[in-house]
């Protein structure tokens, strides 16, 4: 351990020099051995990249809930760092997957809670939290059918082709990647977010990860949208962390015509629950 610990930190077990480093306005996102089995996943996180969140917003033995679990990479992370990570996910086939990883880890049944569910009604069972950390579908991106140049161009160079296996999560009506319209898409997720707030303990943390995108063919400012969303939903802002992701294939979306942003980075942004939610 490097810095000193201060008996009066109550939010997390870092020295001041480790506290200092993780509270950068960017990180850069880091590979493991252990992401490569959540692969088939079509957007999982890295475990390295929710170790330093959770390491910066928990202390040892403390619980961090993820309403939209996936893989499990949040339970893998907390458990590398003696947290306890508990979720949820409509899909079996994740729980599947995540369970594999737990299993390669050794993690026991008491080292974390998968439940199969909804999250924008059956959250009330896995409180309290001591933080939160998720990333919630991209509205319907993944359904996007005008691939264009996104589709398979490996053989000219421009695809890392990191990913496989399934191209969306899901065909269920409550699977918050199926709305038709990003203003169902963030009603909803408005509905997970209060109720997340509702199972966090008082003023602790919620990191939401996600980057910006395009509705049909429009370049949002999804941070804006999530930020105003987090405020309704009974949290205040505290900041963005960008996760830059340098190793991302570049796609020529607009050449040789017009600007178009290639996305090397997500948003990590946190909220601390406001003192009267
Ligand atoms: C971006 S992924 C999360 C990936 C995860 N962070 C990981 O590391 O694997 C979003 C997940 O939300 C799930 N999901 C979508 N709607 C949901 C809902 N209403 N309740 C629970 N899970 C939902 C999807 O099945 C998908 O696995």
């Amino acid at each position: 351990m490097e810095g000193k610990y201060d008996s009066r930190n109550n939010l997390n077990d870092l020295t001041g020099k480790e506290w200092l480093l993780l509270t950068k306005s960017f990180w850069v996102s880091e590979k493991c051995a252990d992401d490569k089995a959540a692969f088939e996943h079509p957007a999982p996180f890295l475990i390295k990249d929710i170790e330093k969140l959770i390491s910066f917003f928990t202390k040892k033995g403390m619980t961090v809930l993820d309403p939209f679990m996936g893989s499990g990479t949040t339970a893998i992370a907390a458990y590398n760092l003696g947290r306890k990570g508990v979720g949820m996910d409509l899909s079996e086939a994740y729980r599947e997957l995540a369970l594999g990883r737990f299993e390669k880890k050794g993690m026991a049944e008491n080292d974390y809670l998968y439940l199969i569910g909804d999250s924008t009604k059956d959250l009330a069972g896995l409180g309290p939290a001591d933080y939160i950390v998720t990333s919630p579908p991209y509205h319907n991106i993944l359904k996007n059918t005008s691939q264009g140049i996104r589709k398979d161009n490996s053989h000219k160079g421009y695809r890392s082709g990191s990913r496989k296996g399934v191209e969306y999560y899901s065909d269920l009506p409550n699977d918050l990647g199926n709305q038709k319209s990003y203003a169902d898409f963030l009603a909803l997720l408005a509905v997970v977010m209060k109720s997340c707030c509702r199972i966090l303990k008082d003023r602790k943390y919620c990191t939401v990860i996600m980057s910006d995108f395009t509705v049909d063919r429009k370049e949002i400012c999804v941070q804006g949208d999530i930020v105003r969303l987090m405020e309704e939903s009974g949290f205040d802002f505290v900041g963005t962390t960008v996760l830059l992701q340098d190793n991302k294939p570049l796609y020529p979306f607009g050449y040789p015509y017009a600007y178009k942003i290639n996305h090397m980075h997500q948003n990590m942004m946190s909220f601390r629950k406001k003192a009267q939610a």
